[in-house]
């Protein structure tokens, strides 16, 4: 039995595989707090493109980050993030700064800082996050873990989905899958906590699968260790 306090679910997996859908409604299920931490990848890698800094240049990123004021905040259990004091969590969807956040986030220097934020935030409460190194990394003795994949036809696919939602008419569905598999490379081949399936995580594959059907395999796993 896993009490309350320790109820840390990690969800990893690469781009497109239905993280955030499927985290942010489990979150919503057992009244938990739902952390996105690529939005503060992206954030970072929003500033950098802003400010005209290179997206893979440690030193001048380093500079960055330590006059950044880099804050989340959590309003009616939604995650907001800051910059500086404003408010991007809609800036951050677009491909340009999908490609930035991966690029900042092959940097020790910038996974050393964002992880202590997400490590401070998952000590104070119940949690479930998402993002590619939680269970492996930032997290490793979460109690719970989930590796979702999906083919990368179908995350393309979604992917693209989701930017219509959020007005852009511009991608195709070939542009969106080059970047989503050039990212996924970049996020996997990393020197510093890569992309990986923890030895200990449930990998579930969602392509064939609704999103209800994805949250209830998530649920029953995490009730059937809650109760018994
Ligand atoms: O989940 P996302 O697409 O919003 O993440 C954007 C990028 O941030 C992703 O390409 C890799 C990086 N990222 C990471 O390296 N580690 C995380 N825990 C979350 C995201």
């Amino acid at each position: 039995m896993v009490p309350e306090e320790q109820l840390i679910i990690a969800v990893d997996g690469p781009a497109g595989a239905g993280k955030s859908t499927i985290a942010r409604l489990v979150a919503k299920k057992l009244n938990i707090l739902y952390l996105d931490t690529g939005a503060m990848y992206r954030a970072v890698g929003l500033k950098a493109l802003r400010e005209g800094i290179s997206t893979s240049h440690e030193a001048q990123i380093g500079d960055m980050l330590k006059k950044t004021d880099l804050d989340i905040r959590f309003i009616d259990q939604e995650q907001r993030i800051f910059i500086d004091g404003q408010d991007v969590t809609n800036d951050i969807r677009t491909p340009d700064v999908s490609m930035a956040a991966s690029d900042v986030s092959a940097l020790p220097v910038v996974r050393k800082a964002l992880v202590k934020i997400q490590r401070e935030i998952a000590a104070r409460q119940p949690l479930i996050l998402d993002g590619r190194d939680i269970g492996t990394y930032v997290l490793p003795d979460a109690p719970f873990k989930f590796f979702l994949t999906a083919s990368a036809s179908e995350r393309a696919k979604r992917r693209l989905a989701d930017l219509r939602g959020r007005g852009d008419q511009a991608s195709s569905l070939e542009a969106v899958r080059m970047d989503m598999e050039r990212r996924d490379r970049q996020d996997s081949e990393r020197a510093f906590a890569p992309l990986r399936q923890a030895e200990d995580a449930m990998l579930v594959d969602t392509t064939q699968l609704t999103i209800d059907e994805v949250v209830d395999v998530l649920i029953s796993k995490i009730l059937d260790r809650q109760v018994s």
